[in-house]
Formats: C-alpha cells, sequence, structure tokens
C-alpha cells in the first residue's frame, strides 16, 4: 500500500548514490535557503513539455535529448552554453527533414551536475578518499580537501544553471534560433568538414523553402514559431535535498512540480522501486523519465509505470533504454512487448552511450562511435519490426571542439584522445559526431516514415 506523498516522503526510505556530508547542520542550512529561492521553471512550461512528449508518444514527434555528461563550474562559460545550443538546433533542423515531425529540444543542461558512481571512494596509490561526484557536490582534484562534499556547491549549481536558463530563454525566444539564421548556426571548427558542407545544403534549400514562403506572406513576424523556438531543460534527479527544496506548488492547479528543471530522470542505479528516487519523483507532476539497462526486468518496468504515472497519462513518462547495440536486440523486444501489452502509453527514447563506455589503449574512457551508431540503429530495427515509435535519442555532447569518442568522419583516434579530453565525466560526442550522427539518424527516420507510409496505402 502506498503512502500519501509530501515533498519530503522520500527522505524515510532507503537511498542509494547520495554523499556523505559529515556538517548536517550546514547542509540543512543551504538547503532552507534554496528552499526560499526562486523556482528556476514554471508549472506551464512543464506542461507543455509534457503535452509535446504526449504527442511523441502517440508518434506525432521526436525527442532531441542532450548535452554534457557532467557541467561543470570550470567550464561555465557563454560560448560553451551557445556552441552546445546551437549543435541542438543543427540536429533538430536536420532530424525534422529526416523525421518530418516536430523535434522535441530537452537539454541535458542548466542543472546536470550530480553524478552516480560505481563506487564511493576512490583509490590512488594506496590513498583512499571519496569519489568525485559531481560539481554540485565536491571537486575533481584528488586531494582530501576538494574530495569533502560541501553544501555550498548546491547554492552554486543553483546560480550557474540560473543563468545558463536565462541565456538559453535568451537564444531560444530572443532571435537566435530565427529559422532565418540557419546558416549561422555552424561551428567554426565543423564549417569545412563534410558535415559542415552537408548542412550548408540543407540550410540552402531551407532559406529557399523561406524565401518562396515570404513571397507568399509567409514570415517570422506572422508566424512566431519561425523565429523562436522550445527549448526546454533536463537533469538527472539525483540530490533529492535540491529537489524537494526546490519543488513547488503550482498555484493553478494545485499541483506539485519540481521546478529545478522542465524534465527529471532517474539514473539507472537509482530506480529501486522502494527507494526514495522513484518515492520523490510519483509526487511531482513534471515530465520524467528513467534509464532501462540490459538488466532490466520488465515486470519491474510495468510496476515503475504503474507507481509513476498510475493515470497512464501520455508524455508523462519516457523510457531511455542503454543497453548496447547487441544487448539491446536480445532485451528490448520484451520490454516493448510488455509495456504495449498493458496499454501503457511511453516514449521511448535512446540512450546509446551509457552502455558503450570502454577503456582505451591510451588510458582514457571512450566511447566509439560506431558502437553508438550500431545502439540507434538497433532501437530503430527493433521498433519497426514491434510495430512501435522510435521516439527519441538521449546524448552526451558538446559543441566544442574536444576528443572524447573515437571515430566518426573525423577520424578521432585512441591516440589523439589526449588532445582536447575535458570532459568532468563521460566522453562526449563532440559538435562533429553529433551533427554526423543526426544525418545519419535523419536517414533511418525517413525509412521509417516511408515504410509507414506504404503501410497505410496496402491496408
Ligand atoms: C548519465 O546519464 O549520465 C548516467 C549516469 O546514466 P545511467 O544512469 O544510464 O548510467
Ligand atoms: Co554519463
Amino acid at each position: 500500500m502506498t503512502t500519501a506523498w509530501t515533498r519530503e516522503s522520500w527522505r524515510v526510505k532507503p537511498i542509494v548514490q547520495v554523499p556523505d556530508y559529515t556538517n548536517p547542520a550546514a547542509l540543512k542550512a543551504v538547503e532552507q535557503r534554496l528552499s526560499t529561492f526562486p523556482p528556476l521553471v514554471f508549472a506551464g512550461e512543464a506542461r507543455s513539455l509534457k503535452r509535446s512528449l504526449g504527442d511523441v508518444a502517440q508518434g506525432r514527434g521526436f525527442l532531441l535529448q542532450g548535452g554534457d555528461c557532467a557541467e561543470s563550474f570550470a567550464e561555465f562559460h557563454p560560448d560553451n552554453i551557445r556552441d552546445t545550443f546551437r549543435v541542438l538546433l543543427q540536429m533538430a533542423v536536420v532530424l525534422t527533414f529526416g523525421a518530418g515531425v516536430p523535434i522535441v529540444k530537452l537539454g541535458r543542461m542548466a542543472g546536470q551536475f550530480a553524478k552516480p558512481r560505481s563506487s564511493n571512494t576512490e583509490n590512488v596509490d594506496g590513498v583512499e578518499l571519496p569519489s568525485y561526484r559531481g560539481d554540485m557536490v565536491n571537486g575533481m582534484d584528488f586531494t582530501a580537501e576538494q574530495r569533502e562534499p560541501d553544501p555550498e556547491r548546491l547554492v552554486q549549481a543553483y546560480n550557474q544553471s540560473a543563468a545558463t536558463l536565462n541565456l538559453l530563454r535568451a537564444f531560444s525566444q530572443g532571435g537566435y534560433a530565427d529559422l532565418h539564421k540557419v546558416h549561422q548556426w555552424t561551428l567554426g571548427f565543423v564549417a569545412d568538414s563534410a558535415q559542415g558542407e552537408r548542412y550548408q545544403d540543407l540550410a540552402d534549400r531551407i532559406q529557399e523553402a523561406l524565401a518562396f514562403m515570404e513571397a507568399c506572406g509567409i514570415n517570422s513576424q506572422a508566424v512566431p514559431s519561425m523565429r523562436e523556438t522550445d527549448f526546454y531543460t533536463s537533469h538527472e534527479s539525483l540530490l533529492l535535498n535540491y529537489e524537494e527544496a526546490l519543488t513547488r506548488m503550482d498555484s493553478t492547479t494545485g499541483r506539485w512540480y519540481a521546478c529545478a528543471a522542465h524534465f527529471l530522470w532517474i539514473g539507472e542505479r537509482t530506480r529501486q522501486l522502494d527507494h526514495a528516487h522513484v518515492e520523490f519523483l510519483r509526487g511531482v507532476d513534471n515530465p520524467i523519465g528513467f534509464k532501462a539497462g540490459p538488466t532490466v526486468d520488465p515486470d519491474d518496468v510495468l510496476r515503475m509505470i504503474d507507481t509513476l504515472n498510475p493515470q497512464n497519462e501520455a508524455g508523462r513518462i519516457t523510457i531511455i533504454t542503454r543497453m548496447g547495440a547487441e544487448k539491446l536486440q536480445d532485451h528490448l523486444p520484451k520490454l516493448i512487448q510488455t509495456v504495449e501489452r498493458e496499454g501503457k502509453t511511453v516514449v521511448w527514447s535512446c540512450d546509446p552511450m551509457h552502455a558503450n563506455t570502454e577503456k582505451s589503449s591510451s588510458g582514457y574512457k571512450t566511447r566509439h562511435f560506431d558502437n553508438v551508431l550500431g545502439e540507434v540503429r538497433s532501437f530503430f530495427d527493433v521498433h519497426r519490426s514491434e510495430g512501435t515509435h522510435a521516439g527519441g535519442v538521449h546524448f552526451e555532447m558538446t559543441g566544442q571542439d574536444v576528443t572524447e569518442c573515437v571515430g566518426g568522419a573525423q577520424a578521432i583516434t585512441e591516440a589523439s584522445l589526449g588532445d582536447r579530453y575535458h570532459t568532468h565525466c563521460d566522453p562526449r560526442l563532440n559538435a562533429s559526431q553529433a551533427l554526423e550522427l543526426a544525418f545519419l539518424m535523419a536517414e533511418m527516420l525517413k525509412q521509417d516514415r516511408q515504410a509507414s507510409a506504404a503501410n497505410a496505402i496496402a491496408s
């Protein structure tokens, strides 16, 4: 039997992956301060994202979610925010062409600071210290002082999230995202590459179409959606004390919303049904997601959906599978069949990053472009044969010219990983690799579209 939900009902449940603060009074004081700060997002925005995701769940849209594995205090710079934003815009344009449906844009941005870790401690040359859990918790340097969890970092993460979101709102609503600027979204280092040229060709076609529409009297003055875009934020809901402090009641509906981001997800390591993370998220009305790795039990997923979305509301739940290309073939069909058999409406999204992480010969944690692509391809194939909608993708990526993932048209090698390896956690696709993937996915989406059109004619 479930007990009543409150903002703090998660506190009596078992919990994993949370930091060990040594000064509870300081932590409490920070939580109290945070609870007086303005919300970062508004309930109405979370509702409109949920509506759009409801369309995705019903096959009328596609979700593009992406950003850093972990945002950092050191890399906080307007250029970095702008660059990730514009790669996402470029990818969305490319995908729109392939899918022929609206693309829902969701950044792993403005709050993606806290990380689950496989071990609580790290051991270097016989010295044992707490693991780095993201800048919102402690510092990355391997010193006792840096690794001590510091509650003040919660406030710094809030402030950085607020400033990031402010810039994202300005970019998406203030003219930068105007379709007439489609040529200007290209990043310098991508411009001369094959991806850059391909993108310019696409941008030329869009420009032509816009000129035609302009001649017919359709322009961005008359149609706001041509000059601005909806861009939403998301992060893993890991530090529940932070989420609790920013959870507010919406005065128009009387419902609770987590106001640190529009969309929150539960990670692979914290999705135990009777634990704190599921308890917290069941009570907020935002659209939410959870990761599903290769070991997930389909019946547990059903129980999870029943707990988190008892009304089966479309757009509430996104299942983000992250299984690895081969394992996905073995496990995803059964998962889809179980969820579909019970009539549950969900967005199916593919995270092709987290089951494809490996150690390179040079010692860096990396991912191979071909494995990432392989998982996306398998995801599309399985959904096509199950007759379900491959609804979205979830990438770790950046607008910067980093060398963290191997391969792609740029042919980054294991030996060159050290050139520009800047991530604070997992290896990210760079802008060129991300755009390349978008073009390849656009082809898959187009095939899906043609296949369903052919089916419609045949039936
Ligand atoms: C992540 O998305 O950064 C992450 C830790 O993923 P997962 O929970 O799927 O391992
Ligand atoms: Co990650």
